[in-house]
């Protein structure tokens, strides 16, 4: 079975264009089969972005898809993005949607931390679910050390995907976790690295 993060050469393209509407910025994307939310921006990914605060300083978007929350994000506020997925569709993609859209971004493939060395203000994550709890645990695990002094971790989830226990996971990490966004069973954590 084909999964959005695993890579399938045997799938057949469906490039699409996405339009995104943000802080009076107009965004393109570029999307194609076998990418996460290829039709349009998923939902959960809108109300993390339209819940985050404003940003400043240097930005990971991990499991970046196609590039959406970082690509967003750097151009509203200036930031300085890293991106970084282990879908070589999805580093493609990002690499031409942060050139259509006019931002720079360090873009690199990589499992979870495995390739990234540096650390930043702001790690957002929209977790790759599928990919299960060993997967999206060591992301919450790791960007403690992958983050500065008093940088935040932003995580999107579902009740349906155990925001609960993802909740409390957080919590025993970070020694910190607030409910920025509760409502229809999403929910949105930030976390703040003491
Ligand atoms: C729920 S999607 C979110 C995509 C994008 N950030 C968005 O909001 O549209 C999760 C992403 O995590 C990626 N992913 C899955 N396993 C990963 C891993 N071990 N390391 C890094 N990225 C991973 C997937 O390829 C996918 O692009």
């Amino acid at each position: 079975m084909s999964h959005y993060f695993m890579e399938d050469k045997s799938l057949e393209h469906d490039i699409k264009k996405i339009d995104y509407d943000y802080a009076g910025n107009k965004f393109v994307f570029t999307t194609d089969a076998g990418i996460f939310s290829k039709d349009r921006i998923d939902y959960a990914t809108d109300i993390l972005l339209r819940t985050i605060p404003v940003l400043s300083g240097s930005l990971l978007d991990m499991g970046c898809g196609y590039g959406c929350i970082g690509i967003v994000l750097a151009k509203t506020y200036s930031l300085r993005l890293t991106q970084t997925d282990v879908n070589p569709l999805a580093i493609d993609l990002t690499k031409k949607n942060c050139v259509e859209n006019g931002v720079d971004s360090a873009v690199i493939k990589s499992d979870c931390f495995d390739n990234i060395s540096d650390s930043f203000d702001t790690i957002i994550i929209n977790p790759p679910i599928h990919a299960g709890k060993a997967v999206t645990y060591k992301m919450y695990e790791d960007s403690l050390w992958h983050l500065n002094i008093g940088g935040k971790l932003y995580i999107v989830t579902l009740k349906k995907h155990g925001a609960e226990s993802t909740y409390v996971k957080l919590k025993d990490t970070f020694g910190n976790c607030e409910i920025l966004y509760k409502k229809k069973g999403h929910y949105v954590f930030c976390c703040t690295k003491s």
